[in-house]
């Protein structure tokens, strides 16, 4: 048996074994092929031993920094409908080995030295005691949904059996949430913390010595499940509320993984173990060779990975940490990335024209900090730590020694090159120097500094604090070692960057626009507002498009528009313009209703400037005489508006990878994650890109040319390939 390869067995004269995860061929610990077979072989084995009462206890940890990462997701990412009958009987495999394991009859410990996700905190749950170890980088649960999945591996029918459904679902399932260690022993997911692997080991060793016949809560006859059962009244009487608040939460949104998982919660409640492993495994079954899953797998995991590790970095550039930035303009975003640095311990100058609108900036960070501390999830003296490294001031002078600049003052050409002018002789001679514009080209930016070289663009979004995403923006000038140095800072601070080229409105703004344009297109063509908004909703995406252009106001993109006119008509180049144009015209000067700010849009707002119902104006104002338009058409022409100029920014050079247009249409503009983002949106299209491509003809004859498939779109789909291949 010592010829297992990804469990180590190490056996003491008590005839405690400790079992160690530890797949050489990995940095991790996955449920792949190996291990799956490994983990029957050592279940086995511990069955003879303890038949013949040679065994004391199981001890199971990892050899490596976390303790087990999950499935096998380049497997499960690979199976087709056709390989059900295999996805189904691997399910059960691993099941059935977890199963003997917890029927042993002697006490099994998991000594949770790492993070537990997924399928590592499913072995865990078969264990009858969970310790683990509190390091900061330790997380502990069940995310599979955020992949379109469900834990496949008992997760269901274990936290069900010992948290009750209700709890296991909002804990645990629903959300995928994943816990510090001192919040799973609060939640009671774990039963023991210790601070080292020493105390770990002892623990766990202290456990089997003061429980040598160890069962779980639900072998004990009689186990009543907490919180009752569809067959207990008062449960049966909450029961129908369930799908109902989950089809609210999921607003018609095209998510199959959570009701699978309410599904397998509630079915798995009411049989035995053996029994509700199999329903479980049903419902994993069809999630798993289902097509949400690959498009989320894809985008969340491949790509994010790919991205993350710095795809899109100049290789042979040496790696360099910031230490003290200048974040010019308090504003906003100003304030907000003044608190990301500060939060990953970089010293920060925050500078504007007031020393009193700095401190307001700062005043930003000390209202999230003193919320946090509130929470528990910060303490006193890590908020006076973080509060110190952020220095308020309008004097340029104070931004000496500084390494990096991110200026995000209004956005305007003429200010943004006069507050580089005034610094770029004062911060350290090679400093990196980003603007966090939205929309405004770097290449026309880069006018007003003299270090070109070192000029980049770096677009977070709002609210800082809570958004991944950073886009960097390469200048035409922008020299490889700035782009690098913008991508550690990026991951420095703990966000994900995408990479991409110059143009108006890079990647992100742009095709964010088409989504919000259509919409308003919408309301031109007559088709009743309450409808756009749903379509928008039940497309999946997360705001609703007409209250969204609302926020944004409409005059912002008027003056976009007539910056692109300017800059085509200037360059020689042709416009065309789009048929939401009319209808933001006409919102703005005839009926005066430029969006939230000026207190009235496509919405009514109170007083108190909380949004109320659409303007019934709109009905009245923009009609329609033909026939209703499909509902579905609503809901692809906003998918298509924005996965098409996603295309046509890969044939321009804007986007340089695919993984980065994926990953960052999720995290930054709100693209549906059931797609898996604009490309993979694409390649899962029924039919694939040339299935994509037939139905863009379509839309393209029933609305308008700007769906007309492009020349790339038509080439890969001719070729049978997808974007990812
Ligand atoms: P804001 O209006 O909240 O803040 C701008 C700040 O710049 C103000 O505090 C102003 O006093 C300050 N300022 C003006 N002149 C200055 C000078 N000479 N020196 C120092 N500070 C000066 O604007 P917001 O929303 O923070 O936007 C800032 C930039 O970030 C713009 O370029 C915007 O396009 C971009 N951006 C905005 C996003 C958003 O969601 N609001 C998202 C991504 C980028």
């Amino acid at each position: 048996m010592s010829d297992t390869t990804t469990i180590r067995w190490e056996q003491d004269q008590d005839g405690v074994v400790t079992l160690v995860l530890d797949d050489p061929t990995q940095s991790v610990n996955t449920m792949n092929e190996a291990f799956t077979a490994d983990f029957d072989a050592v279940v086995e084995r511990l069955a003879g031993l303890a038949a013949s009462d040679e065994l004391r206890g199981v001890v199971i940890t990892s050899g490596k920094k976390t303790f087990f990462a999950g499935g096998d997701l380049r497997m499960l990412s690979a199976a087709r409908p056709e390989d059900a009958d295999t996805v189904f009987e691997k399910s059960m495999r691993i099941k059935r080995a977890l199963r003997k394991l917890e029927t042993l009859g002697k006490p099994v410990v998991a000594a949770v030295n790492g993070s537990a996700l997924g399928g590592g905190l499913e072995i865990a749950l078969a264990c009858h005691h969970r310790i683990a170890l509190d390091t900061p980088a330790s997380r502990i649960g069940l995310p599979e949904v955020t992949l379109g999945l469900l834990p496949g591996g008992g997760g269901v029918v274990r936290t069900v059996r010992l948290f009750g459904i209700t709890d296991a679902l909002l804990k645990l399932l629903l959300q995928g949430r994943q816990y510090r260690p001192a919040q799973a022993l609060e939640h009671g997911i774990v039963h023991e913390l210790v601070g080292t692997p020493e105390e770990l080991t002892a623990k766990a060793r202290a456990w089997i010595e003061a429980n040598p016949t160890a069962v779980q809560p639900w072998d004990v006859k009689g186990y009543k499940i907490p919180g009752g059962t569809p067959s207990t009244p008062a449960f049966a009487a909450n029961l129908p509320a369930f799908p109902a608040n989950l089809r609210k939460q999921l607003n018609g949104a095209p998510y199959p993984a959570p009701r699978n998982i309410l599904a397998a919660a509630v079915e798995s409640a009411q049989v035995d173990v053996d029994t509700a492993m199999v329903i479980e495994a049903r419902y994993f079954t069809e999630l798993a060779c289902g097509q949400t899953s690959k498009n989320m797998i894809q985008a969340l995991f491949f790509d994010m990975q790919a991205v993350n590790s710095g795809a899109g970095r100049p290789k042979d550039v040496e790696k360099r940490t910031v230490r003290r930035v200048a974040v010019l303009g308090a504003g906003m975003m100003g304030a907000g990335i003044a608190y990301a640095c500060a939060k990953a311990g970089i010293e920060v100058v925050l500078k504007d024209v007031s020393v009193e609108a700095a401190e307001r900036g700062k005043a930003y960070s000390v209202g999230l900090l003193e919320k946090a501390v509130a929470r528990g999830r910060s303490t006193e003296a890590k908020r006076d730590e973080l509060l110190a490294r952020i220095t308020p001031t309008a004097d340029p002078a104070d931004l000496a020694g500084c390494d990096a600049v991110i200026e995000a003052v209004f956005e305007n050409t003429e200010l943004k090159h006069k507050v580089f002018q005034e610094i770029e002789d004062v911060v350290d001679p090679d400093a990196l120097l980003c603007s966090n514009t939205s929309t405004l080209p770097i290449g026309v930016l880069a006018e007003g500094v003299r270090r070109t070289g070192d000029f980049i663009g770096l677009h977070f979004f709002s609210p800082v604090d809570k958004m991944r995403l950073v886009e960097i923006i390469r200048g035409p000038q922008t020299g490889d070692e700035a782009l690098a140095r913008a991508f550690d800072l990026v991951r420095q601070i703990d966000r994900t960057p995408i990479v991409v080229n110059d143009s108006r409105g890079f990647f992100t703004s742009r095709v964010i626009g088409q989504f919000l344009n259509e919409g308003v297109a919408m309301v031109g063509e007559g088709i009743d507002p309450v409808s756009i908004e749903q379509a928008a909703a039940q497309a999946g995406y997360p705001a609703k498009v007409l209250s969204l252009m609302d926020e944004l106001t409409l005059t912002l993109p008027r003056k976009i528009r007539d910056e692109y006119r300017s800059a085509a008509e200037a360059s020689g180049g042709t416009w065309t313009p789009h048929p939401a144009d009319a209808v933001v015209d006409r919102m703005v000067d005839e009926f005066g209703r430029p969006g939230r700010s000026g207190g009235a849009g496509f919405y009514e707002y109170g007083e108190d400037g909380r949004r109320g119902r659409l303007w019934p104006g709109l009905r009245e104002h923009f009609t329609r005489d033909e026939a209703a338009v499909p509902f579905e058409d609503l809901k692809e022409r906003m998918l298509f508006s924005e996965a098409i100029d996603s295309v046509r920014c890969l044939e321009e050079g804007v986007l340089t990878s695919v993984a980065d247009a994926n990953v960052g249409s999720i995290l930054g503009i709100g693209f549906p994650a059931w797609t898996g983002g604009v490309f993979q949106y694409i390649n899962g299209y029924e039919g694939g890109p040339a299935g994509f491509a037939a139905r863009a003809r379509e839309l393209a004859a029933a609305y308008g040319e700007r769906f007309a498939p492009p020349a790339l779109l038509e080439r890969i789909a001719a070729e049978g390939r997808t974007f990812t291949d």
